[in-house]
């Protein structure tokens, strides 16, 4: 009987299929429970604490967000630091801070923001990039958005601007106006603040360039 090569032996492909299939079962369930300890939101026992975490609880919004290089890394993360009054408060407990962004997510939502514009990573580039739009210096004390809005801290030129966005026209496109109501911009503003503490390994790449997306300030 002639010898058959083991390459094209039946059982050979199939015990090869077998095992490559059970491997890549494997590494797929240990994945997912990685990626699911990953992206599990944090507490406010954890801000409290100091501890880091990817997605921070929604209490971040009591504390001051700033992007900055990791040469680790190679590329900027999110840093949460000290206290930080938003809309005159700064201590928001874990129930009102998830329900603020509760309402800014539905909003988000409603409105259909990812129309336009894209949220960590899905929805439309036809507008500037939201996912770190609470970090653009435009907002900050001394920046365009304040003068021009005529409000003193940034959460309320954005919340002003969300409400009337084609009372401050822009060198480039427009924002039209989407009938938002104060207390869904304050929901928005929070939702975007909280959104902007995500670690999201440096995205958008090109944010640096972008800074200043409104008004090209
Ligand atoms: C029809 C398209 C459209 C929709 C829908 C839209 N926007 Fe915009 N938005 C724009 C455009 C265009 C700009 C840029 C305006 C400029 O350059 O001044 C903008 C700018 C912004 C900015 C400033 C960005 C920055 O980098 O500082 C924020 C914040 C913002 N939009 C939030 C929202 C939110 C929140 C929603 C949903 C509730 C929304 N937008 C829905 C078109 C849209």
């Amino acid at each position: 009987m002639a010898k058959i090569s083991v390459w094209s032996d039946n059982r050979f492909w199939q015990r090869s299929a077998a095992w490559i299939t059970g491997f890549a079962a494997v590494l797929l369930i240990w994945l997912t429970f990685d990626t699911a300890g990953q992206i599990a939101m944090g507490t406010d026992a954890d801000l409290q604490a100091g501890v880091t975490k990817r997605v921070p609880g929604p209490t971040v919004i009591n504390y001051k967000i700033t992007y900055e290089m990791s040469t680790k890394r190679g590329h900027e993360v999110p840093v949460i630091g000290e206290k930080e009054m938003f809309f005159g408060r700064d201590d928001y407990s874990e129930e009102e801070a998830g329900a603020l962004l509760h309402l800014g997510k539905l909003g988000s939502q409603t409105k259909n923001c990812m129309n336009c514009h894209t949220l960590l990573g899905n929805g439309a580039y036809y507008a500037p990039d939201l996912t770190k739009a609470w970090l653009d210096p435009a907002w900050q004390d001394g920046g365009t958005m304040q003068a021009m809005t005529g409000k003193s801290t940034k959460e309320e030129a954005m919340a002003e601007f969300l409400q009337h966005p084609s009372t401050y026209p822009t060198h480039s496109r427009m924002m039209p106006d989407l009938g938002i109501t104060p207390e869904e911009a304050k929901g928005l503003v929070a939702f975007l603040k909280h959104m902007s503490s995500i670690d999201t390994n440096g995205f958008p790449r090109n944010f640096g360039r972008m800074q200043g997306a409104v008004n090209g300030k």
